[in-house]
């Protein structure tokens, strides 16, 4: 993409983006991880954050069992502490990607104006139009819970680095 000098828009324009799950330690930290991963290597100029839509492990570390999923795939997370959504998210971001329909429903309820509402999209519509799936809760169950979920945002953080680009 290019603005009408040629200049590449892309080094003008920073996107910023915003994962969201319910906790903000499991699936949205690994979005975060998987997304940032990929923007550093392809060199995408976006800012990226998560959080949780619940306060309940508001300065948390993210869960064991994603750190160690991640690390698995030479991802490190063990930086990012859990916050919870705010109402300023919606202005300060470009985009908000949740990972399930109650996520949805949660930031929608929070919303002020339709511009904050086209900003809210589930993650997994990046990777598979339309089908609005769900990103699994792993909180509840094993290790192979957590590598699905790998599986399923990687899936769509490599969708939206190509839209990004
Ligand atoms: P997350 O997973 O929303 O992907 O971070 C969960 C983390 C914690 C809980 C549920 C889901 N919890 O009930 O504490």
């Amino acid at each position: 993409m290019s603005g009408n000098s040629g200049f590449p828009l892309f080094l003008l324009t920073m996107q910023k983006i915003l994962f969201v799950c319910l906790g903000n330690i499991c699936r949205s930290p690994m979005a975060h991880g998987v997304f940032r991963d990929i923007a550093c290597t392809q060199k995408l100029n976006v800012e990226i954050d998560s959080a949780g839509t619940s306060d309940h492990h508001t300065g948390e570390a993210p869960d064991s069992r994603a750190v160690s999923t991640m690390a698995n795939k030479n991802i490190d997370i063990t930086d990012l502490r859990a916050r919870q959504f705010t109402r300023e998210d919606f202005d300060r971001f470009d985009f908000i990607y949740v990972m399930d329909d109650s996520n949805y429903k949660n930031v929608i309820a929070l919303a002020s104006n339709q511009s904050h509402r086209n900003k809210v999209t589930l993650f997994l519509n990046e990777a598979f139009p339309g089908k609005n799936q769900n990103v699994p809760d792993p909180y509840f169950g094993g290790d192979e819970g957590f590598e699905h979920v790998y599986e399923l945002i990687t899936a769509a953080s490599l969708s939206l680095a190509e839209k990004l680009k």
